[in-house]
């Protein structure tokens, strides 16, 4: 791992920012980990010199949904080893979901992730438990988590059941100016199921989980947000129902935000029928007629966000039979290459759009200072190089898990040097 200090400048980049609808061939200079000149034919004084010509810089990429399994199942994943993924795929900022062990219910343990966090390779923010123990039956110290750092609140893993605890969360949420990022999921709707319910589950003899165990949920949040005022963020959208009811809703004016995964714009039940357990997920691998409603919905704005929902397993649970194998791929080092590929050149969203995904939205929907290339602020750079041709290869795995269906896939786009506070965190 190469990790430079001192002034650095890029010299000869197509720079894109969607923030500020910039895509020019432009110089950087960055000073003090902070950008501090943009603009043409910039000198280097004693700066170091990245001559990047042919590549494409972006602000550093923005995953609001990662999964790390510090503290409890440090042998899975932990703050360290998910920060060098994540660098290596080009993120220079990830959110943790709390569904560690202990979850993030607490200031003792939210205090032990900031800690952490302070040796990682890229920024942690943590997002902090709705209810105590993530079991939906009374909310957390979500003022003191929110005051302590907590930059959102979520349940993710399983939804909050109960209606009235989950207004009484949005009520605190908007108070606190954070979005409550729900896991849409009726679990008695699921229960049992590891697949998407149809056909194909029918036919593998698999138990299904509907598309309205999501649908449902989605519903009655869109409902509770708008009888609150708070801000919803609906994680890991994954059927055509969902991104209609999504729409509608923003239509109305409900505040209202959602996201989508790699995973579910590329595969689908099909990729069951190879009992490969790592396409084991939760919400399951849809149908084609769900990944074209979220192509749309990703064209026109209903679909604001791309996140990996990086959710690590070591080899020996996914070894298990499909139905007894937990939920979860990995995803950091693969989502800038699945965007690129699935997106971006079927020409379903432009270069732009698809990075505004990966950084400026997801950073609007946290609050935070990130994900602009703007004097003054961080700087976090993402350096793709959009020609190399590169196979995703186990052993270029830098998790601790390896469960990823992608491995052995070909793609064309990838992230070759990561910068995060003006320090060269990747760079191959
Ligand atoms: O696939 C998933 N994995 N979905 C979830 O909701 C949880 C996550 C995990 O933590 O493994
Ligand atoms: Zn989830
Ligand atoms: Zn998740």
């Amino acid at each position: 791992m190469m990790v430079t200090r001192g002034a650095i400048l890029i010299k000869n980049g197509r720079v894109i920012d969607p923030s500020s609808k910039t895509d020019k061939v432009l110089d950087i200079y960055i000073e003090g980990g902070k950008f501090s000149k943009i603009g043409k034919n910039l000198k280097s004084r004693d700066a170091k010199v990245l001559d990047v010509k042919g590549k494409i810089v972006l602000p550093g990429l923005i995953d609001i949904h990662t999964h790390l399994r510090e503290p409890g199942k440090e042998n899975v994943e932990t703050i360290l080893s998910g920060s060098v993924a994540a660098v290596h795929g080009g993120f220079t900022s990830i959110c943790c979901m709390p569904n560690t062990t202990p979850p993030i219910d607490n200031a003792s343990t939210l205090d032990f992730i900031l800690e952490k966090a302070r040796d990682a390779h890229c920024n942690i923010y943590p997002i902090a438990a709705i209810t105590k123990e993530r079991k939906g039956e009374t909310l957390s110290e979500m003022v003191e988590l929110k005051n302590l750092g907590a930059v959102g609140f979520s349940d993710d893993g399983k939804g909050v059941k109960d209606s009235l605890l989950m207004r009484r969360a949005m009520e605190y949420s908007l108070m606190l100016n954070v979005p409550i990022l729900e896991h849409c999921e009726d679990e008695n709707l699921s229960i049992g199921g590891s697949m998407n319910e149809g056909y194909t589950s029918t036919v593998l003899g698999l138990q299904g989980i509907p598309k309205e165990s999501e649908e449902i949920m989605v519903a009655r949040d869109l409902l509770l947000a708008e009888l609150t005022g708070a801000r919803l963020h609906i994680c890991h959208v994954s059927t055509k129902r969902s991104v209609e009811l999504i729409r509608e809703a923003k239509k109305r004016g409900v505040k209202v935000t959602c996201e989508v995964t790699p995973h579910h714009f590329t595969l689908t039940e099909e990729a069951v029928k190879s009992f490969d357990t790592n396409t084991k997920v939760n919400p399951p691998l849809r149908t084609k007629e769900d990944i074209k409603a979220i192509e749309k919905g990703l064209k026109d704005g209903t679909i604001d966000a791309i996140v990996s929902d990086h959710a690590p397993h070591l080899s020996t649970e996914k070894e298990f039979e499909y139905e007894n194998a937990p939920f979860g791929m990995i995803g950091l080092q693969t989502t800038l290459s699945l965007v690129m590929k699935q997106l971006v050149e079927r020409e379903i969203l432009t270069l732009s759009e698809a990075v505004e995904k990966l950084t400026i939205n997801p950073a609007k929907i946290l609050n935070l200072k990130k994900g602009q290339i703007k004097i003054g602020h961080d700087a976090d750079l993402a350096i793709m190089d959009p020609r190399k041709q590169w196979q995703f290869r186990q052993e270029d795995i830098k998790s601790l898990s390896i469960n990823s269906p992608f491995i052995g896939w070909e793609f064309k786009g990838k992230a070759v040097c990561t910068i995060v506070g003006g320090r060269i965190e990747f760079s191959e």
